[in-house]
This record gives structure tokens, sequence and C-alpha cells, in this order.
């Protein structure tokens, strides 16, 4: 079981690559990237909510999750996934996708990386 968790885990940096990765390109070089974006997100979302199933309810895992700060990335994973969809949305009704909901995402992804990463 400690395999799938650790490819979970895998799949959840992967989507953050995508989401951080995609962020970075929009902001400096102009191209359209807001679908690996929205990809990335919602990856995100889906692996981070598998990895905490399978940490509370598998416990020869070893894992003692910081509740407080899930919660605080799930809450903070749903606003960047709401900004590209949104975004996203508006670009496809015509024109070009919203720069502000795109930048929003990105930097909120940023800020989830900060609380995994700092926040022990
Ligand atoms: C934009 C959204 C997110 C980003 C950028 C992100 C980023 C990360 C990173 C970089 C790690 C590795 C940290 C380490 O191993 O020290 C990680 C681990 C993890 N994330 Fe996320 N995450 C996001 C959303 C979520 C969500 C929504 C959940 C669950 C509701 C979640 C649950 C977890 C869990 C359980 C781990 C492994 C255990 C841990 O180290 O805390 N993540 N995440």
């Amino acid at each position: 079981m400690s395999f799938v968790y650790n490819l979970l885990v895998v799949l959840h940096l992967l989507g953050m690559a995508a989401l951080v990765g995609g962020w970075a390109a929009f902001a400096w070089r102009g191209h359209d990237t807001v679908e690996l974006m929205a990809w990335g997100a919602r990856a995100q979302l889906v692996t981070g909510l598998l990895l905490v199933g399978l940490a509370e309810s598998v416990s020869s895992l070893g894992q003692d999750l910081n509740h407080t700060k899930i919660g605080v990335k799930l809450v903070v994973a749903i606003a960047a996934l709401a900004c590209i969809e949104i975004g996203r949305a508006r670009g496809r009704r015509g024109g070009r996708s919203n720069r502000g909901l795109v930048m929003a995402a990105g930097g909120l992804g940023v800020l989830n990386v900060l609380v995994a990463a700092l926040w022990s």
C-alpha cells in the first residue's frame, strides 16, 4: 500500500508542477497554458483527497497528518481551481482567458506549496 501512497504523492507533485509551471509560462512568456493549469489544479484536489483518505484508513502507512494544515490546503486548492475554471470559461466564451483569475490561481498554487513545505 505504501507504493500506491508514494505513487499518489508523485501524481500530486506532477499536478503541482502543471499548475505552477503553467502559471509561470503564462505570466512571463504569454503562452496560453490555462488548460495545463486547469488539469494541474484538478489533479491536486483529487490526489490530495485520495492521499488523505489513504493516510487515515491504512494505519501501516504510519502517516500522522496535520488536519489544520490539510484543511487550509483544501480551501486554498478549491479557491485555485475555482479561479482557473472561471478564468478559462470566460476565455471560451470569446476572447482570452481572464488574466487576473489565471494569475490568482497560480499565486494560490504557490501559496499551497509554501503551506505544504513550511508548515510542519
Ligand atoms: C494547489 C494545491 C496543492 C499544492 C500546490 C500542494 C502541494 C504539495 C506538496 C509540494 C507536497 C509535498 C510536501 C512534502 O512532502 O513535504 C504535498 C503533499 C501532500 N498534500 Fe498537497 N498540495 C495541494 C493540495 C492538496 C489538497 C487539496 C490536499 C488534501 C485535501 C493535499 C494533501 C496532501 C497530503 C496528504 C500530502 C502528503 C503528506 C504531507 O506531506 O503533508 N494537498 N502537497
